[in-house]
């Protein structure tokens, strides 16, 4: 029903991912697979929606408190996540990462510390060290081929006098780790013990490959706490900006969006990216599961691909997000010369782990939310850039 294999010509569209490469990697016209958004068109109903808004003409000052907006969010999380929510408790923002930040510096002075699991998504550390706050990390652990948080070191950490928000990232980008109820239920516990607050960032919800299924923080929340979240990632409309989110305390949550309204001048959301949130949540589920499965085989693809050219690596999909966090180490090759070998020899741009900090080295990040014919190109390119430089 939905062909994700047509290629669609992204140059020349202001793009980050295929315009703008040269910024992150020194060089233009590389095959990318960088910055996490996909190649694919938007769903139909999506596009429909929009032209129809478009069709309107009159594009002026918008609300996101209306019922079908609040509907579609209650709607979503009720029937892709098991969870019912207060519609009360949300609210909206123009992007994840500014939500994030805001609560930041709501929730914490300039000094305190925002504990964080490591490798992390590279604008967490912005957000932090933005603010002037300190990152405290909590390095997860591989083991068995699956990620771990010593839950020891993250109290230890947690405990700390200057730590003051846990700042979770579930699904977990880079490592795709999906967070367990019991994994929860201790952090949520261990926040609680030590006055911590979180703030859960849950962009990837839609995107979890393993049995275990994703669990929203407001099932295990205990204290005071946030969960953002938006459409962008699994309906491919970041641009369009546009997240949400719940903050369930009323007084933070008014503090929030005087701030949003007031101090940021922002009390008009997108009209745009209403509509596409309304669509995606409405009608979007069957193009979304499409997507799913396309992006699943893209993942195994990958594994085959590189676990027959280097069986030592045994290269696992990841339980969640699109996003394939290699872990090279065992081959024992030299980051800088891997990079120097993607992007000279073979005209790929894929996103060195170091990235997303120290316990990055060693590891790369490939985007494989693109048509198969551009992942294998990208899939041999590493290939062939790995043995060229072992
Ligand atoms: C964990 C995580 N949070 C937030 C974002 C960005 O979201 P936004 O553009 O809404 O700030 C990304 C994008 O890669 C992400 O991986």
């Amino acid at each position: 029903m939905f062909d994700f294999s047509k290629v669609v010509d992204r140059h020349g569209t202001w793009c980050t991912q295929w315009d703008y490469v040269a910024d992150r990697f020194g060089t233009a016209d590389l095959l990318p697979f960088t910055i996490s958004d996909m190649d694919f068109a938007t769903a139909p109903c999506i596009l429909e929606a929009l032209n129809k808004r478009l069709a309107h003409g009159v594009l002026g000052y918008s609300r996101w408190k209306n019922d079908e907006f609040l509907g579609a969010v209650a709607h979503w999380l009720a029937q892709r996540h098991n969870t019912r929510i207060d519609t009360g408790s949300l609210v909206y923002g123009p992007s994840v990462i500014y939500m994030v930040s805001q609560l930041i510096r709501q929730w914490s002075a300039a000094g305190d510390g925002v504990v964080l699991h490591t490798p992390a998504y590279d604008a967490f550390y912005k957000a932090i060290d933005g603010n002037q706050r300190r990152a405290i990390p909590v390095a997860l652990e591989q083991r068995d081929g699956d990620w771990h948080c010593d839950m020891d070191k993250l109290e230890a950490a947690l405990a700390r006098p200057e730590s003051k928000i846990l700042l979770l990232c579930s699904p977990h980008n880079p490592t795709g780790k999906v967070w367990t109820r019991a994994e929860l239920d201790t952090m949520a516990a261990l926040c609680e013990r030590h006055g911590v607050r979180v703030i859960s960032d849950e962009i990837h919800m839609d995107m979890v490959w393993s049995e275990q299924a994703h669990i929203p923080w407001s099932n295990v929340a205990r204290g005071n706490w946030a969960l953002f979240t938006s459409a962008s990632k699994s309906f491919n409309i970041p641009a369009l900006t546009g997240a949400w989110g719940l903050i369930e305390d009323a007084d933070s949550r008014d503090a929030y969006l005087n701030a949003l309204k007031g101090r940021d001048g922002l009390s008009s959301p997108a009209v745009l990216a209403l509509t596409a949130h309304i669509a995606a949540y409405e009608q979007g589920a069957a193009w979304l599961d499409a997507l799913r499965e396309y992006l699943r085989e893209n993942l195994r693809y990958i594994a085959d691909s590189l676990n027959h050219a280097f069986p030592e690596l045994n290269w696992q999909i990841p339980q969640a997000t699109y996003l394939a966090w290699i872990d090279l180490r065992a081959l024992n090759i030299d980051d800088k010369a891997l990079q120097n070998a993607l992007i000279q020899q073979e005209k790929v741009a894929i996103m060195p782990g170091d990235t997303y900090g120290d316990e990055g080295r060693g590891f790369v990040r490939l985007n494989a939310g693109c048509p198969r014919s551009k992942l294998e190109k990208g899939v041999n390119g590493l290939i062939n850039a790995i043995r060229s430089v072992r």
